[in-house]
């Protein structure tokens, strides 16, 4: 048996690797090791608590407290760290850099300064297209440089950097992926596509950012979590492999979608102030981790049909997150926020 620590697992992108890594590898004892920010959740990983009593375990503790993620690590007997824990939204690292800084940047560093000192087998870290900028034309390839715009990517990025820094002069065996915007089940509404889909299905005005030209890669999750495991098993140490679809989608068109698709009318789009240094367009080369025999097997149709389709089936899963602590985000974000056509 060997043992994998996955930070962040109680996350989107985190419990449905989980999940899946708990499906495809029956070798695997799984310590999901998560602080239960506002993003976390314990309903995303219910199935998983109970289909795998033996081989799953749930540690509660942040990233960034050494002491605490030795003594996990110790506990366990782990000896690969898979690291999707972070602050996320980029619309709060506009409101509040500085817990992306301590998760993101410290937080990662704490995690390597574990794996140099336990000497781990492995280091994986789970990271964004965002780090390489808005790129208007052509696709990033992994050597390209870093152009990060949101206190977001440039917390990414420092944890991508110092990733890099402790394999060149500590040789801690770490690999990077960088992955397109994910949808799929468990993604917290606050995302564009889970708060459009969740606002039409109650008829609430869609919040649709300054001309909704901006693109993006929207890849299935289950296809970046397959990404992320073709690269924990085949990637080569100390490099970084890009993931996504190599689609990429307007977001009125991804609106237009998510509409379509419930059967509401466009008048439930409310175009509102655009994010101040918003990203124009992401767009990845995946050629590299394509050569490691990984392919995504959803198209953005196909995945945003999936999408739709769970969110309308799981109310249950989402109704109870959109109180709350939500709700005062919501009005932080939004209100005042409408431009007049
Ligand atoms: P998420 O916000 O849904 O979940 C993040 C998880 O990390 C939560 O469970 C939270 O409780 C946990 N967490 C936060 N701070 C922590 C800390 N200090 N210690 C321990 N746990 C902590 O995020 P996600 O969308 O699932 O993203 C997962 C990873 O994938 C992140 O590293 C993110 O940068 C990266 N990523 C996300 C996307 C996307 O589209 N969502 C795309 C590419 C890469
Ligand atoms: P988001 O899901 O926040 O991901 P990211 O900014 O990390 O790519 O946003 C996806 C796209 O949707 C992005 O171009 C911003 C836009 N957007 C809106 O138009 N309205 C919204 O309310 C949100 C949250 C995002």
């Amino acid at each position: 048996m060997k043992t994998v620590l996955i930070t962040g697992g109680a996350g989107f992108i985190g419990s449905n690797y989980v999940r899946y890594a708990l499906q495809t590898h029956d070798d695997w004892r799984v310590v999901v090791y998560d602080k239960l920010t506002y993003a976390g959740n314990l309903d995303n990983l219910r199935d998983v608590a109970e289909a795998y009593k033996d081989r799953y375990i749930f540690v509660r503790g942040d990233i960034a407290d050494r002491e605490a993620v030795v003594g996990a690590v110790r506990a366990h007997d782990v000896g690969t760290i898979i690291n999707f824990a972070a602050d996320t939204h980029v619309d709060r690292s506009l409101m509040e850099p500085g817990s992306f800084i301590m998760t993101d940047v410290y937080g990662t560093y704490v995690l390597l300064e574990v794996a140099r000192e336990l000497k781990l087998e492995r280091y994986h870290q789970v990271s964004t297209d965002e780090v390489y900028g808005q790129v208007l034309t052509g696709r990033s390839t992994e050597e390209d440089k870093l152009h990060t715009r949101s206190p977001y990517s440039a917390s990414k990025a420092g944890g991508d950097l110092m990733c890099m820094a402790y394999y060149t002069s500590f040789g801690v065996p770490v690999t990077i992926t960088r992955g397109s915007n994910n949808i799929g089940p468990y993604q917290y509404p606050e995302k564009a596509v889970p708060l459009f889909v969740t606002n039409a299905i109650d008829d609430i005005p869609l919040p649709l950012y300054g001309d909704g030209r901006q693109q993006r890669d929207y890849q299935f999750v289950l296809d970046h979590c397959e990404g992320i495991d073709v690269v924990v098993e085949k990637g080569q140490l100390g490099e970084v492999y890009n993931v996504g679809s190599g689609t990429e989608t307007a977001n009125i068109d991804m609106t237009h979608a998510i509409l379509d698709l419930l059967g509401k009318p466009y008048s439930l789009i409310q175009p509102v102030t655009d994010r101040p240094g918003h990203d124009r367009r992401y767009a990845l080369d995946t050629s590299k981790v394509r050569q490691l025999g990984w392919s995504n097997r959803h198209s953005f149709e196909q995945a945003i049909e999936q999408t739709v389709r769970w969110y309308v089936d799981n109310a249950w899963w989402w109704r109870k997150l959109k109180t709350g602590e939500y709700l005062a985000y919501y009005k932080r974000q939004y209100a005042g926020r409408e431009v007049k056509e």
